[in-house]
This record gives structure tokens, sequence and C-alpha cells, in this order.
């Protein structure tokens, strides 16, 4: 008997480059699909650098990282939940942790959603703040040592 992994393979994506405009729509419908395009629209995104992972020339998860100096963080977190669990999160996540380090960062953050604090934990990011709310839902600082 043999066991699938249902993580792709390597050769299966791509990382990519985006623009911020590329990352709004599947943002929006991950993150807030009760909100509008613009609510998911950053004023300093055009600062950012965006990435995505591309699955058979389709774009499915997406992740936004903001560099200042020795701190990097990123927001915006968020793959197609028909494609979440299959390996392109920790793909995106590998992929800034690298860029953010090249670029003299020492610190990487964000701000977590609570539900994704397990996730998070697989990469050394931890809690470094109390807990606050974007309307009903809970969230939290992370950070980890580059
Ligand atoms: C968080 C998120 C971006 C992760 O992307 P992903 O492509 O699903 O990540 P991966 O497939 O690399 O996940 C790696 C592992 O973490 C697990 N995992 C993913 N999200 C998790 C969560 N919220 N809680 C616990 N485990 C989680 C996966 O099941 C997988 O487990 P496995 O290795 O044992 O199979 C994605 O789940 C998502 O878009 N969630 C909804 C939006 C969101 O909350 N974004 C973050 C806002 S802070």
């Amino acid at each position: 008997m043999t066991t699938q992994s249902k993580h792709l393979e390597a050769s299966s994506y791509s990382i990519i480059s985006l623009e911020p405009t590329q990352t709004y729509a599947l943002r929006q419908a991950v993150l807030w699909p009760d909100k509008p395009l613009t609510y998911v629209q950053l004023p300093d995104d055009a600062a950012g650098q965006h990435f995505g992972a591309l699955v058979g020339g389709e774009l499915r998860a997406v992740i936004s990282l903001f560099v200042a100096g020795a701190e990097a963080r990123f927001r915006k977190f968020a793959t197609d939940p028909a494609w979440q669990g299959r390996g392109l999160g920790t793909a995106l996540l590998r992929h800034i942790t690298a860029v953010a380090r090249a670029q003299g960062a020492r610190t990487l953050g964000c701000d977590a959603r609570m539900s994704t604090l397990p996730f998070y934990r697989r990469f050394g990011l931890a809690p470094a703040g109390d807990v606050f709310y974007k309307g009903d839902l809970a969230y939290v600082k992370l950070s980890c040592l580059l």
C-alpha cells in the first residue's frame, strides 16, 4: 500500500513576484469575503514586496512583505481554501523569510489571527503582545528572530 502526501511537490508550483493589484482578489476572497475589494488595499502596498504561489498557471496563495531596516513584517497572507494544507503557505513563508533576511532584516513579525497561531508556531513565530480585535476577530502580534 502506498501513502500519498497531500503536500505538493516543489516542482508543481512556482513562487513569483506580483504587483499589489494582483493580490487583491485572493486577499479579499479568503480574508475578508464580506468586505469590498477596497478594504484589502493597503495604503503602503506600493512600498511592499508581493509574492504569489502559482499552480498550473493559477494564483493560489499570496503574501505581502514590508521590510524597514532591521524589521520585516508580512501582511495579507492567504491561500485559496481549496488549496490550503498543500504546502503553499509554508513555501511562501519560507520565501519571504529568505528575502527579508537577505535584505538585512533581523526580525520578522505579523498581526496574526488567533486561529492561525498553531500554523505560525511551526515557524518560530511567537506572541509578542496582547490579544486585540479587528471587528469580531481576535488577533495577536507575532515575532521571531531571523
Ligand atoms: C494560514 C494560511 C495562509 C496557511 O496557508 P496554507 O497554504 O494552508 O499552509 P500550508 O499548506 O503550508 O500548511 C502547513 C501546515 O499547517 C497546517 N495549517 C494551516 N493553517 C492552519 C491553521 N490555521 N491552524 C493550524 N494548522 C494550520 C496545515 O494543515 C499544514 O499541516 P501539515 O503540514 O500537517 O499537513 C491559510 O491556511 C489561510 O489562508 N488561512 C485563512 C486566512 C488566514 O487566516 N490568513 C492568515 C491571517 S493572519
